[in-house]
């Protein structure tokens, strides 16, 4: 039999696509006669009991937009068990036994602990712009950030040339490498440095001073922003101390967290949006769906955020191999 009402949410950073997705679940679920509750501010909307009905009218013209319909926060009150419980009581109260979480790994651990604790039926969905969720090769919003960012890089690269400038350019990502790598090698920047690998500081100032010795216009730095250096701002000065060449910083920071989500973070997350209205109609719960070589994939949530996702070295080589 049919849940009569299903809850949605999206919490933790806000990513390019998070409305399509919101939107997917709602048509579909509408479809089945589903009732469809918007969660506002993520988990902490189950502990105020703030609620919005969603309609089909509710998410026309969402596609396209950037952030949430559905407002997000990080919820601490949420992060203990008495919130939880907090979270699934009011949930039953109205009539709420299924939920779908949209976010990073904090929010895949939020809805663990709540289907484990409380005995509702969640399935998490990945959006965040960092790319760095277990089970899924992409996530929501990665790919806007990464054009977003690769499309800051290019105009860099302008001023760069006509200056014949060194930029370090510091992307976001946390503790994850993956915007960096994507938009440095489609930017076709001259280093990147990222958390996964030590940032060799010596290749480093070599590689900006071969660049100038053989008639480079300019040199184009990707920093992740969890490189162990600190970010762009230290790493520069680094180079500068060393080699005594100067160069301008430029963090990219929130702007690349907007905008219109591309077509791929839209069609992702249309997919798997639908999907979990689907899984959850069949009783299924406990687990994430995100794309796995292009299909379905669906990982228990405790691994989502347990283990790392693995790091794709012959991603980071091609850097090397276009010089
Ligand atoms: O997790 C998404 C993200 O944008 C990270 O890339 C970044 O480190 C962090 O969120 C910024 O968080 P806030 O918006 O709370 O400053």
């Amino acid at each position: 039999m049919n849940p009569k009402k299903m809850a949605v949410l999206a919490s933790g950073g806000d990513s390019p696509g998070m409305n399509a997705c919101i939107r997917a679940v709602t048509r579909r679920a509408l479809q089945e006669g589903i009732e469809v509750w918007g969660a506002m501010r993520g988990y902490q909307g189950l502990l105020d009991k703030n609620f919005r009905r969603l309609e089909r009218a509710s998410v026309s013209s969402i596609i396209n937009l950037g952030g949430s319909i559905l407002v997000s926060s990080r919820c601490d009150e949420f992060r203990t068990p008495q919130g939880r419980k907090k979270a699934a009581d009011n949930c039953r109260a109205l009539g709420i036994e299924h939920l779908v979480a949209i976010g990073g790994n904090g929010t895949m651990t939020g809805a663990h602990l709540l289907a484990q604790e409380t005995g509702l039926k969640v399935i998490g969905l990945p959006g965040t712009i960092d790319n760095d969720i277990y089970g899924t090769d992409h996530t929501i919003g990665f790919d806007t950030a990464t054009n977003t960012a690769l499309e800051a890089i290019d105009r860099i690269r302008d001023t760069a040339s006509a200056m014949e400038r060194v930029f370090f350019i510091e992307v976001m990502g946390r503790d994850c490498g993956n915007i960096a790598i994507y938009a440095g090698v489609a930017g076709g920047a001259d280093y990147v440095a990222i958390p996964e690998i030590p940032t060799d500081i010596a290749a480093l100032c070599e590689k900006i001073k071969r660049g100038f010795s053989i008639g480079k216009s300019s040199n184009i730095v990707v920093v992740a922003e969890g490189d162990a250096s600190g970010g762009a701002d230290p790493l520069s000065q680094q180079v500068l101390q060393r080699t005594g060449i100067k160069s301008w910083v430029c963090k990219l920071g929130h702007i690349q967290r907007g905008g219109s989500p591309t077509a791929y973070d839209r069609f992702f997350a249309t997919a798997v949006g639908i999907a979990a209205v689907e899984d959850l109609m069949r009783g299924a719960s406990g687990y994430m769906i995100g794309f796995h070589d292009n299909q379905l994939n669906r990982t228990p949530l405790i691994e989502t955020y347990s283990r790392k996702k693995p790091f794709n070295d012959e991603l980071y080589r091609l850097l090397k191999l276009q010089d």
